[in-house]
């Protein structure tokens, strides 16, 4: 049985340009990049270059970019590291951000005994951020930072970060982005979003996991989680990990160079995909706001979302369930919950995310296959009653 991978917002396989950039780091040129000597020359001379790709990737110069081990650790250095050295205040999100935001937020509130004050901002039924509950967040207190993904890895749907940027500034607040998802997948330039700190992540972009990067304004001073030997310029100690930082650098590029060749081909196939489950009745989340090319989130009223991900499994398919995106809240979609989704759909919840690795005959076989699933377990639950 050959098998169709549509999780790509779960996590990627590793390109083969990256996989060969990174191969010579393990064994040959396996140097600490602190050492003097010719191999550690050579490490510290791969982590420039690697610096260079992620930064041009994003618009941004080297010295903007902090490496770290994940986007958890980038979004949680963002918001401890900047609390660590603003005056207590009001923590933004939105309420739709993955859990490494949300919880670190909900933590600095705790830790700082409430000198933190926790707002969650309100999204409307299509997922994106009010506007307006934000001009109230910022009034009703003096907000120290905000922090609002550019895309949610569920619904896929991409917040104006821009707008949200001027508006919190306007406050005086410090503003950051999750971009974990939205980069390789729509333009993410640094500039251009007009934010203090962005994450991304090389997992998401067909690079290796425990790679990843904080891009902050140069003015930002931030306190590290890690201490030690102050490497990334004393924001995140500990020796750097070479593959892994090379195999970042190399997807960056690939994914700038790349970015309208695959949205363009993902996107085809998306509406190809989300002709056919509309035609089978489905619901899509977040259908009438802007999101990302490749990820379409849907539910089949009365069939639930756990059971056609394992069915789907069994013929053949990698689809992830509301779920499964939160393993926090197993079972519930935070994210869908935030939306006003009435919770008997929710658990309805099923999310594709397609990547440059499959074909429109995949999404044919795919549809297919919900098809037939759907039309047994409907069968099976009237046999029920
Ligand atoms: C929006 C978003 N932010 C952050 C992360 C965490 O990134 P990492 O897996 O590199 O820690 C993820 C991973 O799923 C994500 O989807």
């Amino acid at each position: 049985m050959t098998y169709a991978y549509f999780d790509h917002n779960a996590t990627t396989a590793v390109d083969d340009a990256v996989l060969d950039a990174m191969l010579p780091y393990f064994q040959k040129e396996y140097g600490n990049a602190s050492s003097r000597h010719a191999l550690g020359i050579a490490a510290r001379r791969a982590v420039n270059q690697a610096r260079e790709q992620v930064a041009d990737s994003v618009g941004a110069q080297p010295a903007q970019v902090v490496f770290t081990s994940g986007g958890s650790e980038a979004n949680n250095l963002f918001i401890q590291g900047a609390a660590g050295y603003l005056k207590p205040a009001q923590i933004a999100v939105s309420s739709v951000e993955h859990p490494c935001v949300m919880r670190s937020a909900q933590e600095l509130a705790r830790n700082s005994r409430g000198s933190w004050k926790l707002r969650r901002l309100a999204v409307d039924n299509q997922g994106q951020v009010d506007l307006g509950d934000l001009d109230n967040a910022m009034l009703e207190q003096q907000s120290g930072l905000v922090s609002v993904m550019l895309a949610n890895n569920e619904t896929g749907v991409i917040q104006d970060v821009a707008a949200i940027a001027q508006k919190a500034r306007a406050y005086g607040a410090w503003v950051h982005t999750d971009a974990v998802q939205a980069f390789g997948k729509i333009p993410a330039d640094f500039a251009s979003l007009n934010v203090h700190a962005m994450t991304l992540s090389g997992h998401k972009i067909y690079g290796p996991k425990g790679a990843a990067a904080l891009i902050i304004d140069k003015r930002l001073l931030l306190k590290p989680l890690i201490y030690g030997g102050g490497h990334e310029n004393g924001l995140r100690s500990g020796t750097e990990n070479v593959p892994a930082i090379v195999g970042l650098g190399v997807a960056c590029g690939l994914a700038k160079a790349r970015l309208t060749e695959r949205t363009t081909r993902i996107l085809a196939m998306r509406s190809q995909l989300e002709q056919g489950l509309i035609g089978m009745g489905a619901v899509i989340f977040g259908l009438g706001a802007p999101r990302l090319p490749n990820t379409c989130y849907f539910a089949l009223a009365g069939i639930e979302g756990d059971t056609l991900v394992v069915r789907l499994d069994k013929a053949g398919f990698a689809v992830a369930s509301g779920a499964a995106c939160s393993s926090v809240n197993p079972g519930r979609s935070h994210v869908l919950e935030a939306m006003g989704i009435d919770p008997t759909l929710t658990r309805c919840a099923v999310r594709v995310s397609l990547g440059s690795d499959n074909s429109p005959a995949q999404v044919e076989n795919f549809l297919r296959a919900v098809g037939s699933v759907a039309q047994e377990l409907k069968r099976i639950s009237m046999l029920a009653i």
